[in-house]
């Protein structure tokens, strides 16, 4: 797909100045610009991977002869709302949004769709407004998919017989639309086998609203991890946790380790993650993370910038899928990547991919 879409690239780009704020807290202005500036709102920079998203839309851009204007909405949505009015205000030509709320911007973009601005929404579909274009993201329902194949795989479940293994389930963030498509997809390969007795939730907790993780946060999974442990577990063992998202992943590790896991008696139980965030990725080699989802989001990055081209230079907009994402107003058409499942069997992955050089991963 991204072969089709570099080939639209060949078209003339847009000729305007250069220059790309860093992080910025939305303080910053376009106005000095002469054209061609697209505003980039990012949800957190507590987050590796978003910092590294931040970074490869800037230089797509730039290498493209756009300005770049990058804020951080530090995981506040109401942060974030401003900023996205200033860049509006700044008169920036497009806007390349990861939401932190999906269902906040409503308001401020109204004022982006009065001002002409196309909206992108990045990874993240935003919600309940016709004024989001499109969409760039990765298969979310097959990432949750991998993380819950890994765990039946490793269990040995698919015979049938194996088990009753006990499971703890994490989800994420609840104002995220990519919680619902990671957890709908997990169930949807692990449902057979709660019902069948080979998998058991000791905790009981195994509804969404009782899963999700407030912004993702790998604190409040390790209070949550502590307290299923101390409240539930007593002589039982973890055999595996499904987690969407590697900080979430490290909050869970850090729980189970103080709770004495990690030896021959009391080994680690097989937990998921999603990422490749090198933490994560280090603590895969080092046996501790079983497995994570990569998803190259410097390819991300390319397909939205590749996105804001095609729109700005008025050709036909490359889409992969233009009902499936659909956001309580209208479908929104999208483009999708595909992520890869890894693990200590398969890491080097990401060295071949210059993700992360050998150096990093010692
Ligand atoms: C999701 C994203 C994941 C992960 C998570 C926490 O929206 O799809 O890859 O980054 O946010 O930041």
């Amino acid at each position: 797909m991204l072969n089709r879409r570099a080939v639209l690239t060949g078209v003339a780009s847009l000729a305007v100045t250069l220059s790309a704020c860093g992080k910025g807290d939305g303080g910053s202005s376009a106005s000095d610009s002469e054209g061609g500036v697209v505003g980039i709102a990012m949800p957190t920079r507590s987050s590796e991977r978003w910092l590294l998203d931040g970074k490869s839309i800037v230089e797509g851009l730039e290498d493209r002869k756009y300005k770049a204007q990058l804020v951080y909405g530090d995981d506040d949505p109401k942060a974030q709302v401003a900023q996205i009015g200033k860049l509006i205000t700044a008169g920036v030509e497009a806007l390349i949004i990861a939401a932190i709320d999906n269902k906040s911007l409503n308001g401020v973009l109204k004022k982006a769709a009065a001002a002409g601005i196309p909206v992108i929404a990045y990874d993240r579909l935003i919600l309940g407004t016709k004024d989001v274009d499109y969409y760039v993201s990765f298969d979310n329902e097959m990432v949750g998919r991998m993380q819950a194949h890994y765990i039946i795989t490793k269990l040995g479940l698919e015979d049938g017989e194996k088990g009753p293994f006990n499971i703890e389930l994490f989800a994420g963030s609840p104002d995220d639309n990519n919680t619902r498509y990671f957890f709908d997809g997990s169930m949807a390969l692990l449902q057979p086998y709660l019902d069948n007795g080979q998998l058991v939730v000791p905790s009981g907790q195994t509804d969404f609203e009782k899963v999700t993780t407030l912004r993702w946060d790998g604190p409040t999974a390790q209070k949550r991890m502590d307290g299923i442990l101390a409240d539930t577990y007593g002589a039982k063992q973890v055999d595996a946790v499904l987690s969407p998202y590697d900080g979430i992943s490290r909050g869970v590790l850090a729980a189970l380790f103080s709770d004495g896991y990690d030896t021959a008696a009391k080994p680690l139980p097989i937990v998921t993650g999603q990422d490749a965030e090198l933490p994560s990725v280090k603590s895969i080699i080092a046996g501790d993370q079983a497995q994570t989802v990569y998803k190259d989001v410097r390819q991300l990055a390319y397909a939205a910038v590749l996105m804001v081209e095609e729109i700005l230079n008025d050709r036909v907009v490359s889409v992969d899928d233009s009902q499936t994402y659909k956001n309580g107003v209208k479908p929104v058409p999208a483009v999708l990547l595909q992520p890869t499942s890894i693990d200590k069997s398969n890491y080097v992955t990401l060295i071949n991919d210059g993700y992360f050089t050998e150096k990093e991963l010692k």
